[in-house]
Parts: structure tokens; C-alpha cells; sequence
């Protein structure tokens, strides 16, 4: 619908008024001129009241015209030459699709920024407390199997060390929900808090694990934000090795050059055909890893083959 046009007299009498106007009253011209502006207007006494205080502007009301509207209106004096009043114009700007479809937007943005959310979540769920109970699972089932060859000494050390682990992560539950809030709370200095969990990582899963640095330094370069999510996708590299892989050893490369920060985990275990298509129902890791490098602007390659071991390389441009 166009804009609807109503000019007044100086008594608020309506002189003439554009077809959008008729239309958006839903009568005659013959009903209409002549008539005051109150009497046709009566549902909206705010615009009266504008109309009748006579000042220049531009305001955005709503209406019960038809359903609930939106408008902006312009109020305009008429004046003669000599400035003297002749009455005023009213433009109406239907403005009640345009508000909708902004607030549709808003909308889908919410529900994008929920799903987004959500996925964040479930990517912290899968890469964090998925791999503790992964680990706890192993350690309970090694206690039993202790107890069941009458090794109570064994068992008993084992979960003592499972206590331990209790305790800490316990402590990283604040963490965890931290690094919900922000993606970098987990963050800190990189190579440190990858060689602190590839510590953890080969004393607990007794397999030896080595973090070699070579090139430029990367110390500054990365965002807390990469580096968060840089961790997480050499933990769900290594959780894949011990998981799949049988490996005796892990090497974890971490490489600055050419404006990029390179990372790769090397395990010397079975391997397996990377699916390109990435088809495999009920595995999430590979595909959120690849999730992972892509919200920072970086790339994941898998390469691996039956017998030869599995090399994953995370590549992502320096800021
Ligand atoms: N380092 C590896 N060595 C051998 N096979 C691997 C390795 N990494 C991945 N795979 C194979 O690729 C599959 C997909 O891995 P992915 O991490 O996506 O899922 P998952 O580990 O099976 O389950 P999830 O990570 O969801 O708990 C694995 O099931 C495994 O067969
Ligand atoms: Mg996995």
C-alpha cells in the first residue's frame, strides 16, 4: 500500500485526502471531506492530538487500523506566501511489513544464535566430559578385571588414581562451564597446556606421547579463541588414537611459518581409510574437529591408511 495523504484546513477539516488514504479508512471521499479529523480518526487520539498541536515532525506510531499497524507519520503546516496558516498536510507511511520482516529477522537470528549455541555445547560435551568418562570407563573396567584375578593391591592403587583424577576434574567443572561462557576461558598458553594434557595423556593411557615445536614462535600470534579450539582438536586426535588406534607412541608437532600456525598428531597405530564423505553415523569427533578448524578460519586433513599409522594436521593463517 502507498503512502496515505490527508490535507486539512486550518480547523482540522479534512480538505482532500489520496486514494491510499481512502483505502486505508475504507471510505467514500464523499464521507471523508468535510468531515473533522477527530470524528474520522477517533481511534487514534494520539494523531489527533499531534495534528491539533500543530508543530512540524516525524513520529512512529501504532494504530489498530485493520489489524495492529505501524506508521510513521510527517506532519506538515501549509502556509501561504506570506506565511500565514492554511492548514497542514498528513503523510501516513505504512511501515507494518517493513517492521515485521525486521522482527522475523531478529528472530531467525535468535534461533541461529541457539543453534549455535547448542552446538557449541555438544562439541564441550563430546570433546571435554565425553573423553573423562571415556577414560574412567577404561579405569573402572581395568579395576574389576584386577579384582576378578584376585589383584586387590592393583585394584586398589588403580582407583586410588582414579580418586585423583575425580578430584581434578571436579576442580575443571568451573572450567568447563567457563569455557561454555567464552571459548577462550580454557585457553592459556598453548604449547604449555598441550604439553600439561600430553603428560596427562601418556602417563594415564601408558602410551609415550612427545610435543616437538619447530619454526617461528607462535607465542602471541594466536587468539585465546584458536588456541581453545586448536587444544580441542589435538585432544579428540589423541582420544581417536587411543580409542582406534592401538599406537605405541604420539607425536605432536606444533609449527609456525609462512603466516601459518601448523599443528599435527602422528600416531603409529593401525590407521584406517578416512571416509572423504564422512558418512560414519554416530561418530562426531572427526566431523567436529573439521567444525572446529573451520570457525577459525583454518583446515583439517586426515591422512591415514590400514597399517600405516594416522596423521591429523590442524593449519591455521596467523592474525
Ligand atoms: N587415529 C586413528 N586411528 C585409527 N582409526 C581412526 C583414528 N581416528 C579416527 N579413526 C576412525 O575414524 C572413525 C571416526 O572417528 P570419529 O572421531 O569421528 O568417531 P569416533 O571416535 O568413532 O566416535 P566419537 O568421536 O563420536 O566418540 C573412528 O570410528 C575410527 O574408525
Ligand atoms: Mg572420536
Amino acid at each position: 500500500m502507498g503512502d496515505s495523504l490527508i490535507i486539512l484546513d486550518t480547523q482540522d477539516y479534512i480538505v482532500a485526502l489520496n486514494p491510499a488514504a481512502q483505502r486505508l479508512l475504507g471510505k467514500d471521499p464523499e464521507a471523508l471531506v468535510g468531515a473533522k479529523l477527530r470524528e474520522v480518526f477517533d481511534f487514534w487520539p494520539s494523531l489527533c492530538q499531534a495534528v491539533s498541536d500543530g508543530a512540524l515532525k516525524t513520529v512512529e506510531e501504532r494504530c489498530e487500523l485493520g489489524g495492529m499497524r505501524h506508521f510513521q507519520i510527517h506532519l506538515t503546516p501549509l502556509r501561504d506566501p506570506r506565511q500565514r496558516p492554511l492548514g497542514k498536510v498528513i503523510l501516513l507511511h505504512d511501515m507494518t511489513e517493513q517492521k515485521q520482516a525486521a522482527a522475523r529477522l531478529l528472530e531467525q537470528q535468535k534461533a541461529l544464535a541457539i543453534l549455535t549455541e547448542r552446538d557449541r555445547i555438544s562439541r564441550e560435551l563430546h570433546d571435554g566430559q565425553g573423553q573423562i568418562w571415556g577414560y574412567f570407563n577404561m579405569q573402572l573396567e581395568a579395576a574389576r578385571s584386577l579384582i576378578a584375578r584376585n589383584n586387590a593391591a592393583g585394584a586398589a592403587e588403580l582407583l586410588a588414581q582414579l580418586a585423583g583424577v575425580v578430584r581434578t576434574v571436579h576442580a575443571g567443572i568451573r572450567e568447563s562451564i567457563d569455557g561454555l561462557q567464552t571459548a577462550a576461558a580454557a585457553a592459556g598458553d598453548l604449547l604449555q597446556r598441550l604439553s600439561e594434557y600430553l603428560d596427562w595423556f601418556g602417563r594415564n593411557y601408558g602410551i609415550r606421547t612427545e610435543l616437538a615445536v619447530a619454526g617461528e614462535s607462535l607465542a602471541g600470534k594466536l587468539s585465546p579463541v584458536t588456541e581453545a579450539q586448536l587444544l580441542r582438536i589435538v585432544q579428540e586426535a589423541l582420544a581417536n588414537a587411543k580409542k582406534h588406534a592401538n599406537p605405541s607412541r604420539i607425536l605432536v608437532t606444533v609449527a609456525g611459518g609462512a603466516g601459518r600456525a601448523t599443528i599435527t598428531v602422528e600416531d603409529d597405530g593401525c590407521g584406517f581409510e578416512p571416509d572423504p564423505g564422512q558418512r560414519n553415523r554416530g561418530s562426531y569427533g572427526l566431523k567436529i574437529m573439521r567444525e572446529r578448524a573451520e570457525d577459525i578460519g583454518g583446515e583439517l586433513r586426515v591422512e591415514s591408511a590400514v597399517g600405516s599409522g594416522t596423521r591429523v594436521t590442524v593449519s591455521v593463517r596467523l592474525e
